[in-house]
């Protein structure tokens, strides 16, 4: 596993998303209340982009004419025919053994430790006092 700087933390704010590229795949990477996440940017269904979908959360009825709505902002609704994943695992809220898009390892990393090797010259002192966003592919 490789790990890659996709963004700057103030780039994905809390509840906002962004399309990244990595390996030249398309990944969506979401920030869910500080907590990021990246997700391949392909339903599987028949490949909408899940990056320019809507956000939502879980609705559960656990008993005739109770509905419950939880886990506000956690779910991505595909444009294109409405499945719903969950940002965390990549799995389908209908069925998550069979359809799931993949899920990437995300996290922030500090200053020069997040680049560290791509971009620091070997003779300079390099200081970068920034925080970034980090996927693992
Ligand atoms: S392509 Fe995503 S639901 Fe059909």
């Amino acid at each position: 596993m490789s790990r890659y700087v996709v963004a700057r933390v103030a780039d994905i704010p809390p509840g906002t998303r962004k399309l990244v590229e990595v390996k030249k795949h398309p990944v969506a990477v979401f920030n869910i209340n500080g907590e990021f996440h990246a997700l391949f940017d392909r339903c599987p269904h028949q490949g909408g982009s899940l990056c320019s979908g809507l956000v939502t959360g879980l609705l559960t009825a656990p008993r005739p004419g109770q509905v419950e709505y939880s886990r506000k902002g956690e779910f991505i609704r595909c444009p294109w025919h409405g499945w719903e994943f969950d940002i965390r695992t990549g799995k389908s809220k209908c069925d998550p053994g069979q359809f799931y898009t993949r899920a990437y390892e995300a996290g922030v990393a500090s200053g020069a430790s997040a680049i560290e090797g791509r971009y620091a010259a070997e003779t300079l002192p390099v200081v970068v006092e920034d925080d970034y966003v980090v996927v693992e592919v």
